[in-house]
């Protein structure tokens, strides 16, 4: 039995001052929430007030991203150690927002993954086709590709400290959901690939989230697919009431 996961990723929103009033309401919202592994992903800047606010609360940290070395000269960016130092657990990877905008790829996603790994964070990795992919028929063999291109060479040990977020390009930020048997069936079709990459018991232990447009009115459809196992939330992650209603909403 998966436990269901509900992450927030803040995006690009939020100050320190914003993050800490959120993260107030959230905690008092969530407090008797059990059943769920919950999981902030607020701006870099934002983690280390957050992390304060949640103190002695069962809410897990995570961080929107990584750089694969651990330290030297590469001016702006942020490693593991350092988050890992800081208590982050978990670490977004390959989000199709720095794919578009920031040119990762396959290989940086890969590279990334190794470092969240290697420092012990539990890296979530998104992968997801866009629109034109989709109409094109692509769907499949744009998942796939994502799936071994970021994972490949993992052992099966490290491929179970992997959330895998499916996340369709077109769903993000546009209101315009997966009707939960479209994304149920990118989910079987990541489970089938898991299980002839690595093996049955891979394929059964790894948690699949969905995201793109979750709201508290379609949690509960989506949960409700058998390899469907929690949300990579946006938009409603920014409001304590709509994303604490999702959490609610996760519990099977
Ligand atoms: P929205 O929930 O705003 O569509 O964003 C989804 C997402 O990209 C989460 O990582």
């Amino acid at each position: 039995m998966r436990k269901p996961i509900i992450a927030g990723n803040w995006k690009l929103n939020k100050t320190p001052h914003e993050a800490i009033l959120l993260t107030d309401e959230l905690k008092r919202e969530l407090v008797d929430v059990e059943g769920v592994d919950i999981v902030l992903c607020p701006p870099f800047i934002d983690l280390a007030d957050v992390k304060e606010a949640l103190i002695d609360h069962n809410i897990a940290l995570g961080a929107q991203n990584l750089f694969w070395e651990d330290a030297g000269a590469f001016t702006g960016e942020i490693s593991a150690p350092m988050l890992k130092d800081l208590g982050v657990a978990y670490v977004i990877i390959g989000h199709s927002e720095r794919r578009q905008y920031f040119h990762e790829t396959n290989e940086t996603v890969s590279k990334r993954l190794r470092a969240a790994l290697k420092h012990g964070l539990n890296p979530i990795v998104c992968v997801g086709e866009n629109l034109a992919q989709r109409e094109a028929n692509q769907t499949f063999d744009i998942i796939k590709d994502h799936c071994e291109g970021s994972l490949k060479g993992l052992s099966a040990e490290e491929m179970k400290k992997v959330v895998l977020a499916y996340e369709p390009v077109w769903a993000i930020g546009t209101g315009k959901t997966a009707t939960p048997a479209q994304a149920q069936e990118v989910h079987a079709f990541i489970r089938q690939w898991l299980a002839r990459t690595f093996d049955e018991g891979t394929a059964g232990h790894v948690r699949i989230q969905y995201g793109g447009s979750v709201t508290p009115d379609n949690i509960a459809a989506l949960m409700a697919q058998p390899d469907i196992d929690g949300a990579l939330v946006g938009g409603a992650s920014l409001k304590a009431p709509s994303f604490a209603a999702i959490v609610k909403g996760a519990q099977k």
